[in-house]
């Protein structure tokens, strides 16, 4: 057989690619049996899907690229190579920058008229984006405990699927999340060896803080006394926050808590420079998987109101609660609040001949 030579069209199957942006016609039973659009507006319909499904492919392999750098499923003991660091926080970096490029991608459809889109909404029903098995796929590998779904109907999100798609759900849940994999990652961090008490350290110079704080408010000329009050208050539950953030939880969560207000207090020392970039990246994945379902739902609200949606869910009432309530490192973004200055630590930085050990292998 004679070898042929790559084109841009083979070598990327464009063929077959820009073969499929006509739908099956659903009447004789065949995928192979196409119809004509509806409306000049469907293909922008069918591209858009059809692209985006494309890039939560890449999403996928990127954030199981960076899962297994610092975690690999069955080594949940394994030190992470220095240099495994930096190539994991670039895979999270594009994991959120697709997820950047896909939210802006909403202001495409949104050329479409709300009224062109009714021309052939009809035609699609009971589908819906809800189906979309990548989707579900990229929030059980990031993470998004299954316990926190909102159901519609009482029935969880993959009654809504056909059988055979839910293989690569079911395959994933058995999987290492990357969250897992970033708090088991936490969790190996001597905090304690290379900053002996730590935590208590940290939680009595939080406390100080804290107390500062209230003190300023309480000098605050604009507030009445039941003002003053009720921020008294405040800030005294920062600080019971601040202690259950450390001390309750399973042993590796507290364990993962401590190293990341560790890692994120002296993230200035050179060998917790990468860490602390991994830990922002992991962050800034989340945002931008955050911003996407807002957006999303933003586009529907103005594409179909308040309409129910075509998969049967109450629309936006649920786009807009799926993306207030599912949150991955939300624990760990929230911790944010309890960071304190370094220098308000009285003791030696953490020392370097451990952290060494642990992040140089
Ligand atoms: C006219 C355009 C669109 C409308 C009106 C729309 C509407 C909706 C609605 C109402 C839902 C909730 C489930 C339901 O009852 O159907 C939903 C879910 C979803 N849609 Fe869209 N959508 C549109 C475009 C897109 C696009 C371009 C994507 C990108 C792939 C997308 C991805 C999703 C995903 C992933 C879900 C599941 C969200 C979740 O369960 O949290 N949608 N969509």
């Amino acid at each position: 057989m004679t070898k042929r030579s790559p084109s841009y069209h083979t070598y990327l199957q464009l063929d077959r690619l820009l073969d499929c942006q006509l739908p099956p016609s659903f009447e004789t039973g065949s995928d192979l049996d196409t119809r004509e659009l509806l409306h000049h507006e469907e293909l922008l319909f069918i591209v858009m899907h059809q692209t985006i499904e494309l890039w939560f492919k890449l999403v996928l392999a990127d954030l199981e690229a960076a899962r297994d750098l610092i975690g690999r499923p069955g080594e949940r003991d394994r030190q992470v190579p220095e240099d495994d660091i930096p190539r994991a926080c670039s895979y999270l970096h594009r994991g959120a920058e697709l997820f950047r490029h896909l939210t802006g991608q909403f202001t495409i459809i949104e050329t479409m008229a709300p009224l062109h889109f009714l021309s052939f909404r009809d035609q699609l029903i009971p589908s819906s984006g809800f189906q979309s098995w990548q989707f579900r796929e990229l929030e059980v590998l990031a993470g998004l405990p299954e316990a926190e779904r909102i159901n519609f109907e009482g029935k969880p999100y993959f009654a809504h699927m056909e059988p055979e798609r839910r293989a690569g759900i079911d395959r994933r849940m058995k999987e290492m999340s990357l969250r897992e994999a970033v708090v088991d990652w936490l969790a190996r961090t001597p905090v304690e060896e290379a900053f002996p008490g730590f935590v208590d350290t940290f939680l009595e110079a939080h406390a100080r803080y804290i107390d500062e704080q209230a003190a300023h408010q309480a000098r605050n000329p604009n507030l009445a006394p039941e003002q003053t009050a009720a921020i008294r208050g405040r800030f005294e539950r920062a600080k019971d926050e601040a202690r259950a953030f450390f001390r309750e939880g399973d042993e590796t969560l507290r364990r993962a808590h401590a190293a990341f207000v560790f890692i994120s207090t002296y993230r200035r020392e050179p060998l917790l420079r990468w860490p602390y970039a991994l830990l922002e990246r992991a962050l800034e994945f989340e945002e931008h998987f955050r911003l996407f379902r807002f957006r999303h739902a933003r586009m529907v609200e103005r594409m179909i109101g308040l309409r129910v949606g075509s998969g049967g869910s109450t629309g936006v009432e649920y786009l807009d609660a799926t993306a207030g309530k599912y949150r991955i490192f939300g624990d760990l973004l929230h911790s944010v609040s309890y960071l304190i200055e370094g220098a308000r630590l009285p003791v030696e930085p953490p020392r370097p001949d451990i952290l060494r050990f642990r992040y140089q292998g």
